[in-house]
Protein backbone atom coordinates (compact mmCIF):
# COMPACT_ATOMS: atom_id res chain seq x y z
CA UNK A 1 0.00 0.00 0.00
CA UNK A 2 1.79 3.15 -1.39
CA UNK A 3 0.60 6.81 -1.49
CA UNK A 4 -0.03 7.95 -5.05
CA UNK A 5 2.06 10.88 -4.79
CA UNK A 6 4.95 11.90 -2.56
CA UNK A 7 4.55 15.50 -0.40
CA UNK A 8 6.80 18.19 -1.66
CA UNK A 9 8.91 20.46 1.13
CA UNK A 10 6.58 22.76 2.50
CA UNK A 11 7.33 26.68 1.91
CA UNK A 12 6.78 29.43 3.78
CA UNK A 13 6.05 29.81 7.74
CA UNK A 14 4.40 27.57 9.61
CA UNK A 15 2.72 29.21 12.77
CA UNK A 16 1.56 27.44 15.93
CA UNK A 17 -0.98 28.80 18.29
CA UNK A 18 -1.80 27.18 21.35
CA UNK A 19 -4.05 27.92 23.52
CA UNK A 20 -3.06 28.19 26.93
CA UNK A 21 0.45 29.83 27.47
CA UNK A 22 1.57 27.95 30.78
CA UNK A 23 4.87 25.62 31.37
CA UNK A 24 3.98 23.51 28.55
CA UNK A 25 3.55 25.79 26.15
CA UNK A 26 6.44 28.43 27.34
CA UNK A 27 9.00 25.36 27.60
CA UNK A 28 7.71 24.29 23.99
CA UNK A 29 8.61 27.56 22.95
CA UNK A 30 11.69 28.50 24.38
CA UNK A 31 12.95 25.27 23.70
CA UNK A 32 12.53 25.41 19.63
CA UNK A 33 13.97 29.37 19.75
CA UNK A 34 17.12 27.64 22.38
CA UNK A 35 17.62 24.81 19.31
CA UNK A 36 17.57 27.14 16.58
CA UNK A 37 20.41 29.66 18.15
CA UNK A 38 22.18 26.07 19.08
CA UNK A 39 22.17 26.60 22.31
CA UNK A 40 20.38 22.61 22.61
CA UNK A 41 20.06 19.73 21.38
CA UNK A 42 16.24 18.59 19.98
CA UNK A 43 16.48 15.52 23.09
CA UNK A 44 13.02 13.91 23.26
CA UNK A 45 11.47 14.27 19.64
CA UNK A 46 11.13 11.85 17.53
CA UNK A 47 11.04 14.39 14.36
CA UNK A 48 14.50 16.07 14.92
CA UNK A 49 16.13 13.08 16.40
CA UNK A 50 14.52 9.83 15.47
CA UNK A 51 15.50 7.20 12.19
CA UNK A 52 13.48 5.19 10.22
CA UNK A 53 14.66 2.10 8.61
CA UNK A 54 13.87 1.80 5.29
CA UNK A 55 13.61 -2.17 3.30
CA UNK A 56 15.77 -4.69 4.10
CA UNK A 57 17.98 -5.10 7.44
CA UNK A 58 20.85 -5.50 4.36
CA UNK A 59 20.06 -2.71 2.68
CA UNK A 60 21.17 -0.58 5.60
CA UNK A 61 19.17 2.45 4.67
CA UNK A 62 18.50 4.09 7.90
CA UNK A 63 17.67 7.96 6.94
CA UNK A 64 16.57 10.13 9.99
CA UNK A 65 13.13 11.13 10.24
CA UNK A 66 13.26 14.64 9.29
CA UNK A 67 15.62 13.80 6.05
CA UNK A 68 13.01 11.05 4.99
CA UNK A 69 9.98 13.12 5.28
CA UNK A 70 9.49 16.69 4.29
CA UNK A 71 8.62 18.56 7.14
CA UNK A 72 8.60 21.96 7.70
CA UNK A 73 11.94 23.70 9.32
CA UNK A 74 12.44 24.76 13.01
CA UNK A 75 13.50 28.27 11.28
CA UNK A 76 10.23 28.66 9.64
CA UNK A 77 8.00 28.12 12.78
CA UNK A 78 6.14 31.08 14.33
CA UNK A 79 4.42 31.14 17.85
CA UNK A 80 1.39 32.23 19.03
CA UNK A 81 -1.44 31.76 21.65
CA UNK A 82 -3.82 32.85 23.98
CA UNK A 83 -4.30 32.80 27.80
CA UNK A 84 -6.15 34.47 30.78
CA UNK A 85 -3.09 36.11 32.26
CA UNK A 86 -1.50 38.86 30.31
CA UNK A 87 2.20 38.34 30.70
CA UNK A 88 4.22 37.43 27.49
CA UNK A 89 5.73 34.41 27.14
CA UNK A 90 8.87 35.62 29.24
CA UNK A 91 6.75 36.28 32.34
CA UNK A 92 4.70 33.16 32.12
CA UNK A 93 8.14 31.20 31.73
CA UNK A 94 9.89 32.60 34.73
CA UNK A 95 6.63 31.88 36.74
CA UNK A 96 6.27 28.87 35.39
CA UNK A 97 9.66 27.70 37.12
CA UNK A 98 10.52 25.36 34.60
CA UNK A 99 13.92 26.55 32.32
CA UNK A 100 16.27 28.02 34.23
CA UNK A 101 16.56 31.93 34.28
CA UNK A 102 19.52 31.86 32.11
CA UNK A 103 18.80 29.97 29.42
CA UNK A 104 15.66 32.06 29.10
CA UNK A 105 17.96 35.36 29.55
CA UNK A 106 19.42 34.30 26.60
CA UNK A 107 16.59 34.74 24.45
CA UNK A 108 14.77 37.14 26.29
CA UNK A 109 13.71 39.28 23.40
CA UNK A 110 12.64 36.95 21.58
CA UNK A 111 9.94 35.71 24.44
CA UNK A 112 9.09 38.82 25.09
CA UNK A 113 8.03 39.38 22.26
CA UNK A 114 5.19 36.88 22.14
CA UNK A 115 2.37 38.00 24.10
CA UNK A 116 -1.29 36.07 24.62
CA UNK A 117 -4.69 37.22 22.75
CA UNK A 118 -7.36 37.30 25.13
CA UNK A 119 -8.88 33.78 25.92
CA UNK A 120 -12.21 32.25 25.25
CA UNK A 121 -12.84 31.32 29.51
CA UNK A 122 -15.21 30.45 31.75
CA UNK A 123 -14.34 29.41 35.82
CA UNK A 124 -17.61 27.13 35.34
CA UNK A 125 -15.06 24.97 33.57
CA UNK A 126 -12.00 25.57 35.43
CA UNK A 127 -12.42 25.98 39.20
CA UNK A 128 -9.32 26.82 40.71
CA UNK A 129 -8.19 29.50 37.88
CA UNK A 130 -9.75 32.77 37.48
CA UNK A 131 -8.17 35.77 35.05
CA UNK A 132 -8.97 39.08 33.26
CA UNK A 133 -7.55 38.38 30.06
CA UNK A 134 -10.30 37.23 28.42
CA UNK A 135 -13.29 37.81 25.57
CA UNK A 136 -16.23 39.75 26.10
CA UNK A 137 -18.14 38.62 23.38
CA UNK A 138 -22.06 37.62 24.28
CA UNK A 139 -22.26 34.12 23.14
CA UNK A 140 -20.33 31.04 22.41
CA UNK A 141 -20.44 31.78 18.83
CA UNK A 142 -19.30 35.53 18.94
CA UNK A 143 -16.02 34.14 21.26
CA UNK A 144 -15.66 31.42 18.02
CA UNK A 145 -15.86 34.15 15.43
CA UNK A 146 -13.04 36.82 17.47
CA UNK A 147 -10.96 33.82 17.67
CA UNK A 148 -10.99 33.25 14.28
CA UNK A 149 -10.51 36.70 13.24
CA UNK A 150 -7.32 36.28 16.01
CA UNK A 151 -6.28 33.87 13.78
CA UNK A 152 -6.38 35.47 10.61
CA UNK A 153 -4.96 38.57 12.15
CA UNK A 154 -1.84 36.32 13.16
CA UNK A 155 -1.83 34.80 9.96
CA UNK A 156 -1.14 38.02 8.43
CA UNK A 157 0.93 39.64 10.78
CA UNK A 158 3.26 36.38 10.59
CA UNK A 159 3.40 36.03 7.28
CA UNK A 160 2.30 32.38 7.64
CA UNK A 161 1.68 29.88 5.04
CA UNK A 162 -0.10 27.72 7.39
CA UNK A 163 -1.46 27.51 10.69
CA UNK A 164 -1.78 24.46 13.49
CA UNK A 165 -3.58 24.93 16.91
CA UNK A 166 -2.70 22.58 19.83
CA UNK A 167 -4.77 22.71 23.44
CA UNK A 168 -1.70 23.69 26.04
CA UNK A 169 -4.26 25.03 28.51
CA UNK A 170 -5.70 23.90 31.75
CA UNK A 171 -7.67 20.52 31.88
CA UNK A 172 -11.65 21.31 32.06
CA UNK A 173 -14.03 19.59 34.52
CA UNK A 174 -15.23 16.43 33.45
CA UNK A 175 -17.92 16.41 30.57
CA UNK A 176 -19.51 13.80 28.69
CA UNK A 177 -21.34 13.74 25.20
CA UNK A 178 -24.42 15.02 24.99
CA UNK A 179 -27.23 16.22 22.35
CA UNK A 180 -25.50 19.51 21.71
CA UNK A 181 -22.68 17.57 20.48
CA UNK A 182 -24.03 14.97 18.70
CA UNK A 183 -23.55 17.21 15.10
CA UNK A 184 -22.79 20.01 13.70
CA UNK A 185 -25.91 21.71 13.16
CA UNK A 186 -26.69 21.23 16.83
CA UNK A 187 -23.83 22.09 17.94
CA UNK A 188 -24.27 25.38 16.22
CA UNK A 189 -27.42 26.15 17.64
CA UNK A 190 -25.58 25.35 21.04
CA UNK A 191 -22.90 27.72 20.35
CA UNK A 192 -25.02 30.76 19.59
CA UNK A 193 -27.41 30.16 22.10
CA UNK A 194 -24.17 29.65 25.04
CA UNK A 195 -24.97 26.02 26.21
CA UNK A 196 -23.27 24.90 29.20
CA UNK A 197 -22.38 21.58 27.55
CA UNK A 198 -19.97 23.70 25.82
CA UNK A 199 -16.15 24.41 26.58
CA UNK A 200 -14.07 26.56 26.02
CA UNK A 201 -11.67 24.49 24.31
CA UNK A 202 -14.06 23.45 22.38
CA UNK A 203 -14.58 27.11 20.96
CA UNK A 204 -11.18 27.60 20.46
CA UNK A 205 -11.44 23.71 18.28
CA UNK A 206 -14.57 24.67 16.44
CA UNK A 207 -12.68 27.99 15.41
CA UNK A 208 -9.43 26.01 14.22
CA UNK A 209 -11.52 23.49 12.07
CA UNK A 210 -13.82 26.32 11.08
CA UNK A 211 -10.82 27.95 9.46
CA UNK A 212 -9.17 24.60 8.28
CA UNK A 213 -6.33 24.29 10.91
CA UNK A 214 -5.47 20.95 12.01
CA UNK A 215 -5.97 21.43 15.83
CA UNK A 216 -4.44 18.59 18.66
CA UNK A 217 -5.80 17.93 22.31
CA UNK A 218 -2.92 18.23 24.83
CA UNK A 219 -5.06 18.04 27.79
CA UNK A 220 -8.07 15.13 28.24
CA UNK A 221 -10.95 17.21 28.17
CA UNK A 222 -13.71 16.22 26.08
CA UNK A 223 -13.06 19.17 23.28
CA UNK A 224 -12.64 16.98 20.06
CA UNK A 225 -14.28 13.86 20.85
CA UNK A 226 -17.56 14.66 19.99
CA UNK A 227 -19.25 13.85 16.38
CA UNK A 228 -19.98 17.27 15.60
CA UNK A 229 -16.54 18.48 15.47
CA UNK A 230 -15.65 15.35 13.88
CA UNK A 231 -17.87 16.16 11.44
CA UNK A 232 -16.19 19.53 11.21
CA UNK A 233 -13.18 18.04 10.47
CA UNK A 234 -13.98 15.88 7.92
CA UNK A 235 -16.17 17.98 6.06
CA UNK A 236 -13.23 20.96 5.78
CA UNK A 237 -10.37 17.92 5.44
CA UNK A 238 -8.73 18.69 8.68
CA UNK A 239 -6.78 16.35 10.65
CA UNK A 240 -7.37 16.14 14.44
CA UNK A 241 -5.35 14.26 17.43
CA UNK A 242 -5.60 13.88 20.96
CA UNK A 243 -6.07 13.63 23.78
CA UNK A 244 -3.77 14.29 26.88
CA UNK A 245 -0.04 13.99 26.35
CA UNK A 246 1.45 11.08 27.03
CA UNK A 247 4.32 12.09 29.95
CA UNK A 248 5.47 11.24 33.36
CA UNK A 249 3.86 8.05 34.72
CA UNK A 250 1.66 7.38 31.67
CA UNK A 251 4.09 6.95 29.84
CA UNK A 252 5.88 4.31 32.04
CA UNK A 253 3.07 2.20 32.61
CA UNK A 254 2.70 1.94 28.59
CA UNK A 255 6.58 1.50 28.09
CA UNK A 256 6.14 -1.26 31.24
CA UNK A 257 2.72 -3.21 30.85
CA UNK A 258 3.33 -4.05 27.20
CA UNK A 259 6.86 -5.76 28.51
CA UNK A 260 4.93 -7.45 31.47
CA UNK A 261 2.07 -8.71 29.07
CA UNK A 262 4.83 -10.08 26.33
CA UNK A 263 5.89 -12.24 29.10
CA UNK A 264 2.81 -13.43 30.40
CA UNK A 265 3.62 -12.42 33.79
CA UNK A 266 -0.04 -11.45 35.57
CA UNK A 267 -1.27 -8.25 37.79
CA UNK A 268 -2.32 -7.88 41.20
CA UNK A 269 -2.23 -3.85 41.27
CA UNK A 270 -1.11 -1.14 40.54
CA UNK A 271 -1.21 1.93 42.40
CA UNK A 272 0.33 5.19 41.28
CA UNK A 273 0.81 8.49 43.16
CA UNK A 274 2.22 11.60 42.24
CA UNK A 275 2.93 14.92 44.13
CA UNK A 276 3.50 17.99 42.09
CA UNK A 277 3.14 21.54 42.45
CA UNK A 278 2.50 24.02 39.50
CA UNK A 279 -0.72 25.27 38.17
CA UNK A 280 -1.29 21.89 36.28
CA UNK A 281 -1.03 20.74 39.74
CA UNK A 282 -3.09 23.15 41.32
CA UNK A 283 -5.78 23.06 38.64
CA UNK A 284 -6.48 19.28 39.20
CA UNK A 285 -6.46 19.77 42.74
CA UNK A 286 -9.63 20.38 41.79
CA UNK A 287 -12.28 16.84 41.94
CA UNK A 288 -13.80 17.77 38.81
CA UNK A 289 -10.88 18.21 36.55
CA UNK A 290 -8.81 15.15 38.51
CA UNK A 291 -11.98 12.93 37.60
CA UNK A 292 -11.10 13.93 33.36
CA UNK A 293 -7.37 13.61 34.36
CA UNK A 294 -8.09 9.99 35.95
CA UNK A 295 -10.52 8.70 33.18
CA UNK A 296 -7.12 9.34 30.82
CA UNK A 297 -4.92 7.80 33.29
CA UNK A 298 -6.88 4.81 34.37
CA UNK A 299 -7.81 3.40 30.61
CA UNK A 300 -3.94 2.52 29.65
CA UNK A 301 -4.06 -0.53 31.20
CA UNK A 302 -7.22 -2.17 30.58
CA UNK A 303 -6.28 -1.68 26.86
CA UNK A 304 -2.75 -2.74 27.09
CA UNK A 305 -3.13 -5.88 29.16
CA UNK A 306 -6.69 -6.79 27.24
CA UNK A 307 -8.53 -9.32 30.54
CA UNK A 308 -10.82 -10.59 28.07
CA UNK A 309 -8.34 -12.11 26.46
CA UNK A 310 -5.98 -13.14 29.29
CA UNK A 311 -8.72 -13.80 32.04
CA UNK A 312 -6.26 -15.44 34.66
CA UNK A 313 -3.61 -12.79 34.58
CA UNK A 314 -5.37 -9.63 34.14
CA UNK A 315 -8.90 -9.60 35.01
CA UNK A 316 -8.64 -8.84 38.55
CA UNK A 317 -6.16 -6.10 38.92
CA UNK A 318 -6.96 -3.31 41.77
CA UNK A 319 -5.48 0.30 39.91
CA UNK A 320 -5.51 3.36 41.28
CA UNK A 321 -3.87 6.63 40.63
CA UNK A 322 -3.77 9.90 42.82
CA UNK A 323 -2.61 13.09 41.90
CA UNK A 324 -1.77 15.66 44.78
CA UNK A 325 -0.99 19.17 44.54
CA UNK A 326 2.10 19.81 46.67
CA UNK A 327 3.87 23.15 45.59
CA UNK A 328 7.84 23.00 47.04
CA UNK A 329 7.82 20.38 43.84
CA UNK A 330 7.01 23.09 41.51
CA UNK A 331 6.95 21.54 37.58
CA UNK A 332 9.57 18.92 39.42
CA UNK A 333 6.99 16.05 39.34
CA UNK A 334 8.25 12.40 41.46
CA UNK A 335 5.36 9.55 41.01
CA UNK A 336 5.77 6.25 42.92
CA UNK A 337 4.82 3.40 41.18
CA UNK A 338 3.42 0.10 43.34
CA UNK A 339 3.05 -2.67 41.22
CA UNK A 340 1.94 -5.97 42.62
CA UNK A 341 3.32 -8.92 39.65
CA UNK A 342 3.13 -12.75 39.85
CA UNK A 343 5.01 -14.99 37.88
CA UNK A 344 5.71 -19.14 37.39
CA UNK A 345 3.13 -20.84 39.99
CA UNK A 346 1.40 -17.47 40.83
CA UNK A 347 4.48 -16.69 43.19
CA UNK A 348 4.30 -12.80 43.78
CA UNK A 349 6.59 -10.31 43.17
CA UNK A 350 6.99 -6.42 43.63
CA UNK A 351 7.95 -3.60 40.92
CA UNK A 352 8.95 -0.16 42.35
CA UNK A 353 9.07 3.12 40.47
CA UNK A 354 10.36 5.94 41.79
CA UNK A 355 10.21 8.78 38.56
CA UNK A 356 11.63 12.21 39.77
CA UNK A 357 10.30 13.37 36.32
CA UNK A 358 9.84 16.93 34.50
CA UNK A 359 6.42 16.92 33.25
CA UNK A 360 7.09 20.02 30.87
CA UNK A 361 10.34 18.38 29.88
CA UNK A 362 8.88 15.56 28.47
CA UNK A 363 5.71 17.19 27.19
CA UNK A 364 7.27 19.99 25.28
CA UNK A 365 9.03 17.87 22.47
CA UNK A 366 5.96 15.89 22.22
CA UNK A 367 3.92 19.76 21.27
CA UNK A 368 6.65 20.19 18.60
CA UNK A 369 6.22 16.61 17.16
CA UNK A 370 2.50 17.27 17.26
CA UNK A 371 2.89 20.99 14.76
CA UNK A 372 5.15 19.21 12.45
CA UNK A 373 3.41 15.84 11.88
CA UNK A 374 -0.10 17.85 11.85
CA UNK A 375 1.05 20.34 9.26
CA UNK A 376 2.08 17.47 6.84
CA UNK A 377 -0.48 15.62 7.67
CA UNK A 378 -3.08 18.34 6.52
CA UNK A 379 -0.96 19.05 3.21
CA UNK A 380 -1.40 16.03 1.81
CA UNK A 381 -4.83 15.70 2.46
CA UNK A 382 -5.19 13.27 5.76
CA UNK A 383 -8.32 14.37 7.49
CA UNK A 384 -10.02 13.31 10.73
CA UNK A 385 -8.43 11.67 14.00
CA UNK A 386 -4.93 10.63 12.67
CA UNK A 387 -4.50 7.61 14.83
CA UNK A 388 -0.54 7.33 13.72
CA UNK A 389 -0.63 9.71 16.22
CA UNK A 390 -1.61 7.96 19.20
CA UNK A 391 2.24 7.59 20.75
CA UNK A 392 1.81 10.94 22.06
CA UNK A 393 -1.20 10.69 23.47
CA UNK A 394 -2.35 8.93 26.81
CA UNK A 395 -6.28 8.55 25.73
CA UNK A 396 -5.37 8.13 21.76
CA UNK A 397 -8.56 9.22 19.84
CA UNK A 398 -10.04 6.42 17.51
CA UNK A 399 -12.53 5.17 15.02
CA UNK A 400 -16.12 4.41 17.18
CA UNK A 401 -15.83 0.56 16.01
CA UNK A 402 -12.03 -0.01 17.26
CA UNK A 403 -10.70 0.10 20.87
CA UNK A 404 -7.11 2.38 21.40
CA UNK A 405 -4.24 1.28 20.62
CA UNK A 406 -2.29 2.07 23.59
CA UNK A 407 0.89 -0.11 24.11
CA UNK A 408 3.94 2.64 22.79
CA UNK A 409 6.13 0.20 20.50
CA UNK A 410 2.39 -0.74 18.76
CA UNK A 411 2.02 3.01 18.12
CA UNK A 412 5.78 4.00 17.25
CA UNK A 413 5.68 1.11 14.82
CA UNK A 414 2.21 2.16 13.26
CA UNK A 415 3.56 5.85 13.56
CA UNK A 416 6.65 5.05 11.32
CA UNK A 417 4.47 2.90 8.96
CA UNK A 418 2.56 5.69 8.10
CA UNK A 419 5.52 7.97 7.37
CA UNK A 420 7.15 4.83 4.70
CA UNK A 421 3.46 4.60 3.77
CA UNK A 422 3.38 8.60 2.89
CA UNK A 423 7.20 8.45 1.16
CA UNK A 424 6.01 5.56 -0.75
CA UNK A 425 8.38 2.80 0.81
CA UNK A 426 7.45 -0.77 1.90
CA UNK A 427 5.66 -1.09 4.87
CA UNK A 428 7.96 -2.92 7.72
CA UNK A 429 6.40 -6.38 8.66
CA UNK A 430 9.37 -7.74 10.70
CA UNK A 431 8.68 -11.02 9.55
CA UNK A 432 12.38 -11.46 8.44
CA UNK A 433 12.20 -15.04 6.53
CA UNK A 434 13.90 -13.90 3.36
CA UNK A 435 17.38 -13.54 5.38
CA UNK A 436 17.13 -17.17 6.10
CA UNK A 437 15.90 -18.52 2.72
N1 LIG B 1 3.11 18.72 31.37
C1 LIG B 1 2.73 17.53 31.05
O1 LIG B 1 3.47 16.61 31.12
C2 LIG B 1 1.33 17.31 30.58
C3 LIG B 1 0.98 16.01 30.20
C4 LIG B 1 -0.30 15.77 29.75
C5 LIG B 1 -1.21 16.79 29.68
N2 LIG B 1 -0.87 18.04 30.09
C6 LIG B 1 -1.90 19.05 30.04
O2 LIG B 1 -1.43 20.16 29.31
C7 LIG B 1 -2.07 21.31 29.82
C8 LIG B 1 -1.03 22.37 30.09
O3 LIG B 1 -0.17 21.97 31.14
P1 LIG B 1 0.76 23.03 31.85
O4 LIG B 1 1.63 22.28 32.77
O5 LIG B 1 1.35 23.93 30.83
O6 LIG B 1 -0.31 23.85 32.71
P2 LIG B 1 -0.24 25.39 33.15
O7 LIG B 1 -1.25 25.54 34.22
O8 LIG B 1 1.17 25.81 33.42
O9 LIG B 1 -0.68 26.16 31.84
C9 LIG B 1 -2.00 26.18 31.38
C10 LIG B 1 -2.30 27.62 30.98
O10 LIG B 1 -3.59 27.63 30.37
C11 LIG B 1 -4.22 28.84 30.74
N3 LIG B 1 -5.64 28.67 30.48
C12 LIG B 1 -6.57 28.01 31.18
N4 LIG B 1 -7.76 28.02 30.55
C13 LIG B 1 -7.56 28.71 29.39
C14 LIG B 1 -8.39 29.06 28.30
N5 LIG B 1 -9.67 28.69 28.28
N6 LIG B 1 -7.86 29.74 27.27
C15 LIG B 1 -6.55 30.10 27.28
N7 LIG B 1 -5.72 29.81 28.30
C16 LIG B 1 -6.21 29.13 29.33
C17 LIG B 1 -3.84 29.05 32.18
O11 LIG B 1 -3.96 30.39 32.54
C18 LIG B 1 -2.37 28.58 32.16
O12 LIG B 1 -1.48 29.64 31.93
C19 LIG B 1 -2.87 20.88 31.04
O13 LIG B 1 -4.20 20.67 30.68
C20 LIG B 1 -2.22 19.59 31.41
O14 LIG B 1 -3.10 18.72 32.11
C21 LIG B 1 0.38 18.32 30.53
Amino acid sequence: MKMKERPAKPKGKLGVLTPGMGAVATTFFAGVESIRRGHAEPYGSLTQMGTIRLGKRTENRIPAIKDFVPLAELDDMVFGGWDIFEDNVYEAAINAGVLHRESLDRIKPFLEGISPMKAVFDQKYVKKLSGTWVKKGKTWYDKAEELKDDIEQFKKREGCDRIVMIWCASTEIFMKQSDVHRDLASFEKGLKENSPEIAPSMVYAYAALSLGVPFANGAPNLTIDIPALTELARKNNVPVAGKDFKTGQTLMKTILAPGLKARLLGLNGWFSTNILGNRDGEVLDDPESFKTKEESKLSVLEHILQPKLYPSLYSDFYHKVRINYYPPRGDNKEGWDNIDIFGWLGYPMQIKIDFLCRDSILAAPIVLDLALFLDLASRIGFHGIQEWLSFYFKSPMHAPELYPEHDLFIQLMKLKNTLRFIQGEDLITHLGQEYYD
